[in-house]
């Protein structure tokens, strides 16, 4: 089938790329950059979607630094609600699957145990809220859609891209001999976008629709994955526990959103593996692509 891949130069787009063509010649895929298509352009959404004719469109595309997203509300709403309108009402007029990412953030992180599908979204942020819209307007406006959320992605493009991802950032810092500052109170899951790219292959043509959480297994604060990121790397360098009232960020952010992957499992798929292994993969991974911590 004819996949449009929207925002192929991030980081999960990347890894999408390579896990489908790593899965043969059943499907072409369309990958379509931020410099080629902004979703916000209606109408460019339109020619897109008519010329390409795909059966599934991948909207990786997002306005997601949190914290920016307080400061500019109105760009956040333009691109993670009216943007995913444009797609979701293109991919509706063509009988395309549309696959949407969404987040963790969604939750407020009250209950301090893992989010499945059916738990409310009561987001704190404006992206978070704004995500949350993205989610409704593609329930409106495409029958036929997956709803992905997931959370803290890490890829090996973003070592390249402008938003970077927590492991190359707490890389860099140790490689300048600075101490990074982590909140040890926000326990999430992160996960590669290796791994999920992997899972997405599965789901994404099985014919399964709906909300699906998709992350890695286990759990931890962002603390614990900086100390790990170091011990896997073989850096010695120290990490400062903050809390967030210390740390001070302009979102809110909830402090346990740890997501089961319920209906991911309920449809037969087999669980991701555990977020300790898939980092050990990627730390193993930059080495070999020649990405030097220090
Ligand atoms: N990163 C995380 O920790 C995380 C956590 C949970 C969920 N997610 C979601 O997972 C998805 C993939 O994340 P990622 O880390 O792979 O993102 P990423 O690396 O930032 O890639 C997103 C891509 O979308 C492009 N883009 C941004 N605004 C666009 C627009 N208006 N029109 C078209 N393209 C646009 C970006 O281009 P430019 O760089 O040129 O703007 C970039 O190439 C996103 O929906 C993200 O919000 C991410």
């Amino acid at each position: 089938m004819t996949i449009l891949l929207i925002g192929a130069n991030g980081q999960l787009a990347r890894d999408l790329q390579i896990e489908f063509a790593a899965a043969g010649k059943k499907h072409e895929l369309v990958p379509v950059t931020h410099e080629q298509i902004d979703i916000c352009d209606r109408r460019g959404v339109d020619d897109l979607v008519s010329s390409t004719r795909p059966k599934c469109i991948i909207n990786t595309a997002a306005f997601h630094q949190v914290d920016l997203c307080e400061e500019e509300p109105q760009t956040t709403f333009a691109v993670n609600e009216g943007g995913v309108t444009n797609l979701a009402q293109a991919a509706h007029r063509h009988n395309a699957l549309l696959v949407q990412l969404s987040t963790d953030y969604v939750f407020d992180g009250v209950k301090r145990s893992a989010d499945v599908e059916s738990d409310e979204a009561k987001p704190l942020s404006v992206y978070g809220k704004s995500r949350l819209a993205g989610e409704h307007a593609v329930e409106q406006h495409c029958t036929r859609h997956i709803i992905i959320r997931t959370c803290g992605l890490y890829g090996l493009a973003g070592s390249q891209n402008k938003t970077g991802n927590f492991v190359e950032t707490m890389l860099k810092l140790a490689a300048a001999k600075r101490t990074p500052r982590v909140v040890n109170d926000q326990v999430c899951t992160p996960t590669s976008t290796r791994d999920l790219a992997r899972h997405m292959v599965q789901l994404a043509p099985s014919g399964a629709q709906g909300l699906f959480h998709m992350t890695s297994t286990g759990e931890c604060s962002w603390f614990d994955f900086a100390r790990e990121c170091f011990r896997l790397a073989g850096v010695h360098a120290p990490v400062n526990p903050v809390s967030s009232e210390q740390y001070a960020a302009k979102a809110k952010r909830p402090a346990y959103s740890v997501l089961d992957n319920l209906a991911y499992r309920s449809a037969g798929f087999s669980d991701f593996r555990p977020w300790q292994e898939a980092l050990a993969e990627y730390i193993h991974a930059r080495k070999k692509t020649g990405l030097q911590s220090s």
